[in-house]
């Protein structure tokens, strides 16, 4: 943090105010469907996870509009330009860079994701929000369709089976620590 950034928490307090007491007036749990991270601005792992911009007259509408859209799950405001970004992607996937000025918004709630990728034979270790034994790949990647928070599931195919195995749900995919594994399918929220 630099020292430019001195009066970030006066800002970040008065836009939070706005949201919460804005929020309450028009009866929308907006903070309680997701969490809103003041000064940050959200940096994608993938280019198809972008939905569109918009501009809009404040954070809450570009919270709204995120919100109202079923493939969003993330969106960033620019209180300078006014300019509303809408992703499909979660910050398990990509990440939240501090910028003055920008307010950045994650749905909690469970999402159809827009478009999920498929690898073969690659663990991406840790991240795990649950497992199970002896389902199959329907059911896995249904599995964390249906959970609040999972971004993506590996099955680890059982010898002799191309369908049933063992599935993890992850809440986070690390994309740096990479080990190959035979057998496994993953898929991620892209
Ligand atoms: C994403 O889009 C930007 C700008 O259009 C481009 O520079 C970048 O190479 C793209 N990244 C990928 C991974 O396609
Ligand atoms: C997975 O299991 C479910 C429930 O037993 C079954 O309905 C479905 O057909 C199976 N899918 C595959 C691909 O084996
Ligand atoms: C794997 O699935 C293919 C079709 O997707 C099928 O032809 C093959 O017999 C299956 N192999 C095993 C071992 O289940």
């Amino acid at each position: 943090m630099s020292r430019r950034e001195s009066s970030a928490p006066i800002r970040s307090f008065i836009i939070l105010s706005f949201i919460i007491i804005y929020s309450h007036c028009v009866n929308n749990p907006v903070v309680g469907n997701g969490k809103v991270f003041v000064n940050f601005h959200y940096q994608s792992y993938s280019n198809t996870s972008f939905l569109g911009q918009m501009s809009v007259r404040s954070n809450l509408f570009c919270i709204t509009a995120c919100i109202q859209n079923p493939n969003c799950r993330t969106s960033t405001f620019d209180t300078a330009n006014r300019n509303c970004l809408l992703y499909t992607e979660f910050t398990a996937l990509g990440q939240l860079i501090p910028n003055n000025g920008m307010v950045t918004f994650q749905s909690r709630n469970p999402r159809n994701c827009f478009n999920w990728a498929t690898e073969y034979d690659t663990d991406h270790p840790w991240g795990d929000l649950d497992n199970m034994n002896g389902i199959n790949k329907t059911q896995c990647f249904r599995w964390c369709e249906m959970t609040v928070n999972c971004v993506g599931a590996a099955i680890r195919l059982a010898s002799g089976s191309n369908s049933t195995g063992h599935c993890y749900i992850k809440e986070n995919i690390q994309f740096y620590y990479l080990v190959p594994v035979a057998n496994l399918v993953t898929w991620y929220c892209s």
